[in-house]
């Protein structure tokens, strides 16, 4: 299991080293006693009920926690709305001006819409949509890059109670499609297009196309973000420019529904285990207790700050840190759209300096191209704005988390590594920076409130210095409730390999302190660049260009991305081309078929795959292969043969 780290981790039992917080960043910070822990666990319910106090409610709850394995419903009862959350209670207080949102176009153009200017784009948005015939409970998906309107667009569904599906830029038109039929959207907000190093993604013309296979769609908003860089075909009838019926709403104001608590906010789809991705359900008040909570109190995020989160919000971690915990906190939320090497590699570097970024919270993969680019980018700025980083989305190695202290965070400021994943919602283990010691390369403790624990195969707990799988004990408010149409799915595939109990798909280990060191995942979703993709779909895409016969995918370890895409596949008889020109060719069917971040950085044509004399593809033995290693056992092996060539045929390659 958890291939990339098992070998080193014994020599990350042993990190020596520690970080303490300053007495002045403990002093300032939001939770600097670690009461906060013992007071949550005497009282989890209380705990989570004073957090929840935090929001706005129309109506209060009844009850804190209902919980039916698997079924859970936080604050039954109570009412609330997640855009009168994140609006409306700032525009009637000094927030009123406050930046709420600062955006910063890849061309370099720059936008900053106050509490009241977002409160104003928003309320124009939610009119549009209900002119469209988007009502309570109707989906509507957004196909956007890192603009303003992507923010508008999902406050203003909130507004209306229609949960919002935003489907990542970078997914091609057979995924969007495939998301879009999933949760039946009636409508699709989109753009002319998108600034990606300098280029244009095509994300109408890959609307257009997406649309052909889902019947469901009646009218797509197009935002003009390329201007006149290029013409997109409208469909009159079903097209329509967001900028017209924006005016068109003129100066709307839209009552924000009184929803349940439980009431859908958004469905977010991830990969898993098999060809499918799910769509995770997320509600609405639990979801905005949990993303505020964090927001405050690990990112740390006060009034004065001005923060970054550099991911995309077309995954969870924009979802919950730069758009609802933020905004619900009042906090100033920096967007950035396009490629942090453009137009050269100190582009991050330039928007902390220019808007004096305080926290930034941002991705393994980034700070360690970073590292490779040298430390002479963060050099040619003033970042000593800087009092928190964060990092979230994979292991992070100890080296990349003291480059990141050091040479960004001037080796004087907290470093906090969050573990979380889509379906939780919301951080789940990570350190408090004005409480915990930090060590490089450990997420540390479970938050207040959130019971973990690392178990062997029988669910047993196993006991400080060993480890095993990741769990989670105890319901948390921002958890997903359901997989969008496919309950039984998420009982299966979540609560039924350790009864009533949370099995999260990662590995872990804790230190004799009770650091958690995770490992990454036991089951076959692999992590590229921090982006989660099943090593079925992958497969699927493979088997679906006419050459393959059969294909086994696997993870193997890349220096900057974490995990890099190989593909072993078979061919069909009848295909005689060249080798290369094939694997060139099936690169870019896998891109096409889910989006580039799928592309498989090697394929290796194969006369046969190992598999078991049950035909089970033997994922582990080309796992050793593709890492040079002794080969394991293969008596289950159909024809031991069969290895030895593909060795062959691979190190020949490599
Ligand atoms: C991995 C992203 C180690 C993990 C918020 C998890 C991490 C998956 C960390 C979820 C971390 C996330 N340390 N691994 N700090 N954070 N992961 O759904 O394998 O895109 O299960 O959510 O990323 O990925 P997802």
């Amino acid at each position: 299991m958890a291939d990339d780290r098992t070998g080193s981790i014994d020599t990350l039992l042993h990190e020596e080293r520690r970080y303490s917080p300053s007495q002045e960043f403990k002093a300032a910070a939001r939770w600097n006693s670690p009461a906060i822990y013992e007071r949550a666990q005497r009282d989890p319910d209380g705990f989570w009920a004073e957090m929840a106090k935090e929001l706005d409610w129309f109506e209060p709850w009844n009850k804190v926690l209902d919980w039916d394995v698997p079924k859970a419903q936080w604050f039954v009862g109570g009412k609330l709305n997640a855009s009168y959350n994140c609006l409306d209670r700032h525009v009637k207080t000094w927030r009123k001006n406050k930046a709420a949102i600062i955006w910063e176009g890849e061309p370099g153009d720059e936008r900053i819409l106050t509490y009241q200017d977002l409160h104003r784009e928003v309320n124009r948005c939610a009119a549009t949509l209900q002119r469209f015939g988007v009502h309570q409970g109707d989906r509507v998906a957004i196909y956007l890059g890192m603009i303003p309107e992507l923010v508008i667009a999902m406050l203003a569904c909130a507004r209306i109670g229609a949960p919002h599906t935003v489907v990542f830029g970078g997914f091609s038109p057979d995924a969007l499609s495939d998301r879009i039929q999933d949760s039946e959207v009636k409508l699709v907000i989109t753009a002319d297009g998108a600034w990606r190093r300098g280029n244009i993604v095509p994300l109408k013309e890959n609307v257009d196309r997406a649309l052909k296979t889902c019947p469901s769609v009646r009218t797509v908003l197009v935002v003009n973000r390329v201007m006149n860089a290029t013409r997109v075909p409208m469909d009159e009838g079903r097209d329509h420019w967001w900028h017209r019926e924006m005016d068109h709403s003129g100066g709307t104001c839209v009552e924000p529904a009184v929803l349940d608590s439980e009431h859908p906010l958004y469905i977010l789809y991830t990969s898993g285990t098999t060809g499918k991705p799910k769509g995770l359900m997320h509600t609405t008040g639990g979801y905005l207790v949990g993303t505020q909570m964090t927001s405050a109190t690990v990112l740390d995020i006060k009034d004065t700050d001005t923060y970054w989160c550099t991911a995309d919000i077309g995954w969870v971690t924009g979802h919950s840190y730069i758009v609802y915990g933020p905004l619900s906190l009042g906090a100033t939320s920096v967007m950035y759209e396009g490629a942090p090497d453009h137009p050269d590699k100190d582009r991050f570097w330039a928007i902390i300096e220019k808007y004096k970024i305080n926290v930034l919270y941002t991705a393994p993969t980034a700070i360690r191209a970073f590292m490779r680019w040298g430390s002479e980018f963060p050099l040619r700025h003033d970042l000593s704005s800087l009092r928190l980083l964060g990092t979230v989305g994979e292991p992070i190695n100890p080296e990349a988390w003291v480059w990141y202290r050091k040479h960004i965070g001037g080796d004087r400021v907290p470093v906090v590594d969050t573990w979380w994943q889509t379906e939780t919602g919301m951080m789940m283990i990570a350190p408090l920076p004005g409480i915990t010691e930090l060590k490089p390369g450990s997420a540390t403790f479970p938050l207040p409130g959130i019971e973990a624990d690392i178990v062997d195969d029988r669910g047993n707990s196993i006991p400080l210095g060993g480890g095993g799988y990741l769990v989670l004990k105890r319901p948390w408010p921002a958890m997903a409730r359901t997989i969008w149409g496919d309950p039984d799915r998420w009982k299966r595939q979540y609560w039924d390999r350790f009864p009533g109990i949370y099995f999260t798909g990662d590995g872990a280990k804790r230190d004799k302190e009770g650091y958690y060191w995770i490992l990454g995942r036991v089951d076959d979703v692999l992590n590229i660049a921090g982006h989660r993709i099943g090593t079925m779909e992958l497969e699927s895409a493979l088997v679906s260009h006419d050459s393959v016969a059969e294909a086994a995918v696997i993870g193997i370890p890349h220096e900057i991305k974490g995990q890099a895409i190989a593909a072993f596949v078979t061919l069909r008889a009848d295909e005689t081309r060249p080798h290369k020109e094939l694997i060139e060719e099936l690169k870019k069917h896998v891109t096409e078929r889910i989006g580039a971040i799928a592309r498989p950085d090697k394929i290796f044509i194969t006369a046969e795959l190992p598999k078991t004399r049950s035909a089970k593809i033997m994922r582990r033995l080309l796992r050793d292969i593709a890492e040079g290693h002794i080969l394991g056992d293969t008596t289950t092996l159909a024809d031991p043969n069969v290895i030895q060539s593909i060795k062959l045929q691979y190190e020949e390659r490599e």
